[in-house]
Formats: structure tokens, C-alpha cells, sequence
């Protein structure tokens, strides 16, 4: 297809019935992402999508995190429709809406989405490493954790704004392991990925506290995981290095016109996910 046929390729929106069809995208270029995800995102954002007929060949998600970012996700292009420009076109009109508003559109870049992001006016704001491995642990099978108000608060100081409903869907999973500081100053959650298991968001005060959840929840886990690591979070990368984890992919976290967002990332030891935050 060519250039100016794709510019006519239509945009619209993006809804529970695409969902076979959007995991096929995810699973095509490899991403972790299960129904559940997918699920979660369109039931809480905004989703939008490229179609030539009938077939869905490109999406994009914006997931409200008030009162600060509009959170960019789920850019995916099918493979023989990709440097047409419909990535561009799906990501501008993600944003579009939410600057209007004032709200910042965010986003966690893999390099050839920062190829797309960056000619647009989004600015790196941070760097991020995926270290995926494998655990020798017995599939815990955590009863679902009440996500309390503390935490709550602590997740809003560390991401810099309020994802409490992404905090209740996941804690709601029958994740692999879910273990939370019983005095509310850190916690750790994980779902199950179509590849792996998620460990994220890992958020605590401290580093001697993000080391121990760390480590209580990949004991917890039988067969492959990832975590999505800052890279000021030496530490978590120390630990997952030595238990033979290994660097799969950088992202990029990146704000429009922006050369930092709110939020306290020294709290932030591993995140949700690229696609959550
Ligand atoms: C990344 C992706 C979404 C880009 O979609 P796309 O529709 O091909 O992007 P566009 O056509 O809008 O690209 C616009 C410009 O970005 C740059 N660009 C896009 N993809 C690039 C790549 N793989 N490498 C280098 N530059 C790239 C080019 O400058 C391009 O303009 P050009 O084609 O005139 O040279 C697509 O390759 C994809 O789905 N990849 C797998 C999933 C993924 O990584 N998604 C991004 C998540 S953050």
C-alpha cells in the first residue's frame, strides 16, 4: 500500500470487539500483553484505530492519569503498513484532545517508537531497561492484596498522579504474587504476561525495602519474568543481573514539549509496564 493510500486509511475508535485483532497486533511485534491488559486499557482510556476495511492495522491508547498525564499506549503498526505515517496520525490524535485540556501526554518509548515520538515534540525525561529471566520459585498464588489508602497516596507521590483504578484491576488478578510492606511504605505487584510474568509496579521508600519485596516476589514465581527498571535503580539491576536476569530492551520515558514530569522517582524501583507506566 502506498504513502497516500494509507493517509486515507481512517481513524476511529478502538473497542472490545477489536480485542482478538489488537492482541494479534501486540503478539505480532512480541509484546507481553493478555486479554486482560488490553481489557483494562480500553475500559479505562481512549482508544483509536486504523482500519483498511475491515481489518484493524494499527491502535493507540491514551489512559487518563489525572490530574496530570494522558498516558500514550499500545502504539502498534502491522508490518507491511508501517512507515506510511499511521503511527503519526494515531498518536496525534491521541494527543490532540489532551493538550487541548492542559494535560501532558506521556509515554514509554521503545527505540523505534522514540524514531516516531521524537519528530513530533516529545522529550526524553528518563531512561528505562526490560531484564527478563527465569524463576526457580513455586507459582505462589497470592491472595488478591487490598490496595489501601497508603499505598494509594504512596504510588500517587512516586508516579506523580492518581492510577489507583490500574492498582484495583491489578490487584484484583489472580497474580503470581502480590506482596505489600504491611506498613504501607512500599508494595509490589504482578500480572500474568503472554511471555512472562510482570513484576511492577515495585515502589518503596527505600532501597533496602525495594530489594526485599523484590526478592519475596520473584521467589514467588515459577518460569520466565520481566521488570521494567529505571536506570537509577541500580540496585534492582544489580539484584535481577545477579539472579541471572538478563537486559532485553531500552525504553524511553518521554513527555510532549516537556523536559520532566511530576512525580518522585526515586520511589520508583521498577514500573507497571510501558504501556501503564
Ligand atoms: C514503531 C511503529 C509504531 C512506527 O509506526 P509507523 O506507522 O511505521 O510510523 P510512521 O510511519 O508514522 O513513522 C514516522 C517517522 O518515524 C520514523 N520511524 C518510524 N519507524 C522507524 C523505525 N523503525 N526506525 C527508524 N525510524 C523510524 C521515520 O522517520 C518515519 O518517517 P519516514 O517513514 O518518512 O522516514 C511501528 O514500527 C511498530 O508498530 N513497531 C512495533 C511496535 C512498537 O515498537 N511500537 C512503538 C511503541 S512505543
Amino acid at each position: 500500500m502506498a504513502r497516500s493510500d494509507t493517509a486515507a486509511v481512517p481513524i476511529g475508535a478502538l473497542g472490545v470487539d477489536d480485542l482478538d485483532a489488537a492482541l494479534a497486533l501486540s503478539a505480532e511485534a512480541g509484546w507481553n500483553q493478555v486479554a486482560a491488559d488490553w481489557r483494562l486499557m480500553l475500559r479505562l482510556g481512549t482508544g483509536f484505530a486504523a482500519r483498511d476495511g475491515d481489518r484493524l492495522v494499527a491502535t493507540a491508547i491514551v489512559l487518563p492519569y489525572r490530574p496530570a498525564f494522558g498516558w500514550v499506549s499500545m502504539v502498534l503498526v502491522n508490518g507491511p503498513y508501517r512507515r506510511r505515517g499511521l503511527a503519526t496520525r494515531l498518536v496525534e490524535r491521541a494527543t490532540t484532545a489532551l493538550t487541548a485540556a492542559g494535560i501532558v501526554p506521556v509515554l514509554d518509548a521503545t527505540p523505534a517508537g522514540a524514531e516516531v515520538y521524537g519528530r513530533m515534540g516529545f522529550r526524553p525525561v528518563g531512561n528505562l531497561v526490560r531484564w527478563r529471566g527465569s524463576c526457580g520459585g513455586r507459582f505462589a498464588g497470592a491472595p488478591a492484596p487490598a490496595i489501601t489508602d497508603r499505598v494509594r497516596d504512596l504510588d500517587t507521590e512516586a508516579f506523580g498522579a492518581d492510577r489507583a483504578a490500574i492498582l484495583d484491576d491489578l490487584a484484583g488478578r489472580p497474580a503470581p504474587v502480590a506482596v505489600i510492606a504491611p506498613s504501607g511504605a512500599g508494595y509490589l505487584l504482578s500480572r500474568a504476561g503472554r511471555t512472562a510474568t510482570q513484576l511492577g509496579p515495585l515502589v518503596a521508600r527505600n532501597e533496602a525495602m525495594a530489594l526485599s519485596l523484590l526478592a519475596r516476589g520473584l521467589d514467588g514465581i515459577a518460569g520466565a519474568a520481566v521488570v521494567d527498571v529505571p536506570e537509577e535503580a541500580a540496585a534492582v539491576a544489580a539484584h535481577l543481573a545477579g539472579r541471572g536476569f538478563v537486559p532485553e530492551r531500552p525504553y524511553v520515558r518521554m513527555a510532549l514539549d516537556r523536559d520532566a514530569i511530576s512525580g518522585t522517582p526515586a520511589l520508583i524501583h521498577a514500573i507497571a509496564g510501558p504501556e501503564l507506566g
